[in-house]
């Protein structure tokens, strides 16, 4: 595809050698064919010229974002005050976006929702040990994989429990109380780690039941954090979302910013009702007080560019660019099940459709063939052995062709009729 940015960067190389400058181009080609011009299994986006353009300004000046910057308190004297206090408006007008009142949260940016969800355990587990109790992790089955390895990171070892989804994916209630039940007698604190839009199905779990639950145990003290990597920047601009200002049990949200939002890698957000971050013992750092993250040095660049898209698009642009990209999985949708007679598992609120395949189809295989180029590959959820799913994600840059070759692929995979042209 001409003219994308990528590979307008690797041309623009300046005084390279020659053969840096071939491998860089022939690199970056290679990128951009597997990305750029189809539907993929995975929730990648092109970043937008406006965020480009803020990281190209700031990062010649390398400025160094370390830990959380609330709106006023960035020191005057410190040299990377601007991009400090990008950070704390990007930060306080993300929780805006979710609903909630910027003056009760705080949160900052950092390398994606793989260390926010690390981050949240972390916090959970010093806000336990205050208590003088132990952490109860507890998730439904379609968690994302980095809820498991920030539980060995941390040491939570048998601390996670994960539950049993129903056929839609949602999490057993019965299941969530009798582990909210267990952890009374334990003498547990409980952290409920909840998704919006999974990678490999596209599941958004229902909060209102969990939170539910929760109110039913009130001896024992429990938040939930939300996994809002792909959602977080989707869900809230369509319709069902409740306000986060109504839900005093979501503790943190982790938001990632390189997914469907279009800044490039690493920007993920992590936004919490202050005081989540404020047990246990921060760590002091030379010039810049104290810090609760989980890195230390982290790019001041890059809240230039979540800063930089944020107002640009405004919540009308973001909202635009989610709602079209659930349009687009609902067209996908209706060919899938309409021409194709295929189940597939597709939340109203969510930009990916799961074909639902039964395990032993010998389609499975045909499918999994066709659909690699595209780095959709077939996944199952625990439990669920009979079930393989092949996710399907609408990105802001896809359209309505791409949709139709996606079609056409599972199409000819499934030896299915072609479509009748009228
Ligand atoms: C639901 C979910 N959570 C967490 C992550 C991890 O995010 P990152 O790769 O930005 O660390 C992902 C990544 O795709 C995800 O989809």
């Amino acid at each position: 595809m001409q003219g994308h940015p990528n590979t307008e960067l690797a041309h623009d190389l300046g005084t390279a050698p020659v053969g840096v400058r071939n491998r860089l181009r022939t690199g970056a080609a290679e990128v951009e064919h597997k990305l750029v011009g189809r539907l993929r299994g995975k929730p990648d986006t092109p970043p937008l010229p406006v965020a480009l353009a803020a990281l190209q300004a700031f990062q010649p000046l390398n400025p160094n974002n370390a830990g959380i910057h609330r709106l006023g308190d960035v020191g005057a004297n410190n040299p990377w005050r601007s991009t400090r206090q990008l950070e704390a408006e990007a930060v306080a007008e993300t929780v805006e976006l979710l609903g909630e009142n910027r003056s009760r949260c705080s949160g900052y940016l950092n390398s994606g929702s793989t260390e926010g969800n690390i981050t949240a355990m972390w916090w959970a587990r010093k806000r336990a040990t205050s208590q003088g109790r132990l952490l109860r992790v507890i998730a439904p089955a379609t968690v994302h994989y980095s809820v498991t390895k920030a539980v060995d990171l941390l040491g939570l070892d048998g601390a996670l429990k994960l539950l049993p989804v129903d056929h839609n994916l949602q999490v057993s209630p019965a299941a969530l109380d009798t582990a909210l039940a267990e952890s009374r007698r334990e003498r547990r604190s409980v952290l409920v780690i909840a998704t919006a839009i999974t990678t490999a199905t596209g599941t958004i779990d229902a909060l209102s039941p969990i939170e539910e639950i929760l109110d039913r145990h009130p001896d024992v003290p429990s938040g939930i954090h939300l996994d809002a990597a792909i959602g977080g920047l989707l869900v809230p601009f369509t319709e069902g979302w409740q306000p986060w200002s109504e839900r005093p049990s979501l503790l943190s949200v982790t938001v990632d910013w390189h997914k469907l939002a279009g800044v490039p890698y690493s920007a993920g957000m992590l936004v919490f009702r202050s005081g989540a971050e404020a047990y246990g013992q921060p760590v002091a750092m030379i010039s810049t007080g104290l810090d609760e993250t989980v890195l230390g040095s982290r790019s001041g660049a890059t809240a230039g560019a979540v800063w930089a898209t944020l107002r640009s698009l405004g919540a009308d642009g973001l909202t635009h660019r989610a709602r079209r990209c659930v349009a687009l999985r609902n067209s996908l949708l209706e060919s899938l099940k309409d021409d194709l007679a295929l189940e597939v598992h597709a939340p109203p609120a969510s930009n990916v459709a799961a074909i639902r395949l039964s395990a032993s189809d010998p389609a499975v295989g045909r499918l999994a063939a066709q659909l690699e180029p595209s780095s959709v590959y077939p996944s199952s959820v625990a439990g669920h052995p009979d079930d393989v799913y092949f996710p399907a994600f609408c990105m802001p840059h896809n359209t309505e062709d791409e949709v139709g070759r996606f079609v056409e692929d599972v199409r000819s995979a499934l030896n299915a009729p072609r479509r009748k042209v009228s």
